[in-house]
């Protein structure tokens, strides 16, 4: 039986369904919320009477915040506000700084993590928020409530509901890899205890891909002999949702502009965050020895790369959207020639124009070192007129649906990436049509609402 969204479910998310901001007047105005997790559950608990709860990021989130809960926009909304520098501290140093860093294998060993006494405060401050969640769904959730906690900005709020609200049924959704039982040894003992507790008080832990279950498991059961229930539901995108844009005159306009660019050269894609994980940079000198060694697709063809802005607020963000465009640069200026630009890097968050290039690409290049599932990769293949190729990195959660159709990318090999993307510039137009119409039944497969029933699912499963 499938369960429905009702009013008895509660979500708690770091970015909510509604944001706010103020008019030039200083009144507030509310619009849609940012990121994935808003776009793939909004449509789907709007107007179900369910309740959301997510953080107060900004100033009018947080004017917003003293109102309590209001139904906007379809929702039964609470914007929660915590202290600011205590939610900085949250979500930069902990969430995005230490948690991300962890499980995508991004720490620079010789030099970070350093835990020091300044980052304990910061995890005081991540347990804070996580408390000051929990107490909201303890002191609002209806009786027998469901709460689908989502991210790793929120591992411990379980631990509070299962002391407080044992008729809860609360399930934890991680959207990102997790690590295996190696690498959680870097964090602190009682720290990796305390996440891996919080996490395993939930009903069930949820994961888009078998491989992040699988290390949540192991780091369990190295840590206490024994694993709690999980479930793996990878999401999938809403192809009405996505064509719909496709539809829309912004992105026919920018289709026709990105047609006029490429006249005609072969198209090889990627749409991204800028973001350390993403694996920009050897994308991009990947495609270099593409053009080194292989002259005879030089002037044929062009590498767009529609990334946009993320987490500028972090050192290494910064950092490392300069090394991209440094990078972009340098290879434009060595092999560059007049009428020919080979990578157009474009950094503005336009999605009706990502949305315009996914259908044209030939070659679409999905390389990051690691990530929870990697939508795009779903995207793409959904939305691709052109019997595009996917080049996809085996480290993406998306492989375990995508990868026995997918050309398989060791994120690491740029000379082995070089090769695929020759691969893949070279197949002939029966293996092009074969290959993408296999990988538009897989990335179809699943819909947004299939990944929702599963929590409701796992929450209602016994322990
Ligand atoms: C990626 C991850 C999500 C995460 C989001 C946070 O999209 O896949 O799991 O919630 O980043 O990004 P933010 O901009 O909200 O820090």
């Amino acid at each position: 039986m499938v369960a429905r969204v009702a009013e008895n479910v509660v979500i708690v998310s770091n970015r909510g369904p509604i944001s706010f901001s103020h008019d030039s007047d200083r009144n507030l105005v509310a619009r849609r919320g940012a990121g994935g997790v808003v776009a793939s559950l909004g449509p789907l608990v709007r107007d179900t009477g369910a309740q959301w709860i997510a953080a107060a990021m900004t100033d009018a989130d947080r004017e917003a915040a003293a109102a309590g809960t209001v139904d906007a926009e379809g929702f039964r909304f609470r914007s929660l506000a915590v202290d600011p520098d205590t939610y900085r501290m949250a979500y930069d140093v902990i969430s995005n700084g230490t948690l991300w860093f962890l499980h995508h294998s991004l720490w620079d060993l010789p030099r970070r993590p350093r835990f020091d006494r300044r980052w304990r405060e910061a995890w005081d401050a991540y347990r804070a928020v996580n408390h000051t969640f929990a107490r909201a769904v303890i002191d609002e959730a209806p009786a027998d409530a469901t709460v689908l906690v989502q991210d790793y900005h929120f591992a411990l709020v379980g631990t509070w509901l299962a002391q407080e609200r044992p008729d809860l049924r609360a399930v934890h959704f991680t959207h990102i890899p997790f690590c295996g039982p190696t690498s959680i040894r870097t964090l602190p003992d009682d720290v990796a205890g305390e996440l891996l507790a919080g996490l395993a008080s939930h009903v069930s832990c949820g994961f888009h891909a078998r491989r992040w279950a699988r290390n949540f498991e192991a780091c369990c059961e190295a840590m206490w002999g024994w694993t709690p229930a999980t479930f793996v539901s990878p999401l999938s995108p809403d192809f009405d949702d996505i064509d719909a844009v496709a539809e829309s005159p912004e992105s026919i306009a920018e289709g026709a502009q990105l047609d006029e660019t490429l006249a005609g050269r072969r198209l090889i894609l990627r749409v991204d965050r800028i973001e350390l994980s993403k694996n920009l940079l050897r994308g991009f000198l990947a495609y270099e020895d593409l053009l080194r060694s292989r002259p005879e697709w030089r002037g044929q063809v062009v590498f767009a790369a529609f990334v946009y802005p993320s987490r500028e607020g972090l050192p290494e963000y910064l950092a490392y959207r300069q090394e991209v465009e440094t990078v972009a640069a340098r290879i434009n200026n060595q092999w560059g020639v007049p009428g020919w630009t080979p990578i157009v890097l474009d950094m503005s968050d336009n999605f009706p124009r990502s949305v315009a290039a996914l259908q044209r690409y030939d070659v679409l290049l999905v390389n990051p070192v690691r990530d929870g599932l990697n939508l795009v990769a779903k995207e793409g293949p959904m939305l691709n007129t052109r019997n595009g190729v996917l080049a996809l990195s085996r480290e993406a959660g998306a492989w375990e649906e995508l990868g026995g159709v997918a050309l398989e990318i060791n994120p690491f090999d740029i000379a082995g990436t070089a090769d695929v993307l020759a691969a893949a510039l070279a197949m002939d137009d029966e293996d092009r049509a074969t290959h993408a119409a296999a990988l538009r039944k897989l990335a179809g497969a699943r819909t947004p609402r299939d990944w929702l029933d599963d929590q409701l699912a796992a929450a209602r499963s016994t322990r």
